[in-house]
């Protein structure tokens, strides 16, 4: 892997947790920030900056924090982000792409997808693109960038197929980094990206404490939860044509789906590092916070227990 100051080099699913988590999956974009806060921590702790003013005691403090919740969270997720195929997430691109294409996957995270889409557009060249990517053991022809989305370290008209899937919904403003986008799309150029929508999630029966809980959740996310409604809109947005959206519904529906999907929020609702993150910045108490992780098991218990929501899916071209 190299950083985006270097030259590339070479080197089954079925619910996952982005959507067991009921949306809150991923405040990816502060990745970036929280590894950038932490090499602060890190600098203070090597005494290079000034000791002993209350302010800057404070600012360690909040990025520690942060930092955790951040290594928290992408413990928690990345797993279940690594099952992901091209086949379970990228059904609606695979038809598009055709061996000798140059693809680049952005926001690729594990690279399981990234190493789907490659066998599909082999011996075209594959890259995979994040702020901390990776590859399952054993995929050839991928080669991994480090690079934030918003500044690809790429030519203009690079590549003949662009992908990104649950990457838009953790921007805070996807739309510079799918302009970024269309920069390094040749023409002629497909496009596909696919993004939960976290504001139109089903679930019952209602519980108020539940509804705490997605509140919470969304503000622990950094981008909308409105974004796979918007895909086809943004990608227009960003200079791409000829866009069409669809939209598939993913479920929690029998005793073994209800029961992961309250597992996961049980859990994550008595995370110290999500309590701690949720109490400081005021959004509720750790009292709420274990309320809504009993309202979680409480509705893990209930043999009517329903819960689905829909990826939203968009295709466009670089005419
Ligand atoms: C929810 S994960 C999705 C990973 C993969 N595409 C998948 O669907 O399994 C989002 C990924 O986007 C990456 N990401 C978030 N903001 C980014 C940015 N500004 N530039 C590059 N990558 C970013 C994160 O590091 C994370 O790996």
């Amino acid at each position: 892997m190299v950083n985006r100051h270097d030259a590339p080099r070479t080197s089954n699913a079925g619910r996952d947790e982005e959507e067991c988590a009921a949306g809150f999956c991923c405040r990816c974009s502060n990745l970036r920030a929280a590894i950038i806060l932490w090499a602060s921590v890190r600098q203070d702790r090597c005494g290079e900056w000034q000791a002993g003013a209350v302010g800057q005691v404070e600012l360690r403090q909040d990025t520690e924090m942060a930092f955790n919740f951040e290594q928290a969270r992408k413990d928690r997720h990345r797993p279940a982000h690594a099952l992901r195929t091209a086949e379970s997430h990228a059904a609606f691109f695979l038809p598009y792409l055709k061996p000798g294409m140059a693809l680049a996957d952005l926001g690729c995270g594990p690279g399981s997808i990234t190493a789907g889409l490659a066998a599909a557009v082999a011996p075209g060249p594959t890259t995979g693109i994040d702020l901390d990517p990776g590859l399952p053991a054993g995929t050839n022809g991928v080669t991994l960038v480090q690079a934030d989305v918003h500044e690809l370290p790429f030519p203009d008209a690079t590549f003949d197929a662009i992908f990104a899937c649950a990457l838009l919904q953790h921007l805070s403003d996807p739309l510079p980094a799918l302009r970024e986008a269309r920069r390094v799309a040749r023409h002629g150029a497909v496009i596909g990206v696919a993004d939960i929508d976290s504001a139109g999630y089903l679930i019952a029966p209602v519980d108020p404490r539940l509804t705490s809980a997605f509140e919470v959740n969304a503000k622990l996310r950094v981008g909308s939860p409105q974004t796979g409604r918007r895909l086809r809109a943004l990608l227009h947005e960003a200079g791409f044509r000829r866009c069409v959206a669809q939209a598939r519904a993913f479920h929690h529906g029998d005793p073994a789906e209800t029961k992961a999907l309250a597992d996961f929020n049980v859990s994550w609702f008595t995370t110290p590092e999500v309590v701690q993150r949720v109490v400081a910045q005021g959004w509720a108490t750790a009292e709420e916070m274990a309320q809504m992780s009993a309202a979680w098991r409480d509705w893990g218990e209930q043999p009517g227990a329903f819960f689905a929501g829909f990826w939203c899916e968009a295709i466009g071209w670089a005419d």
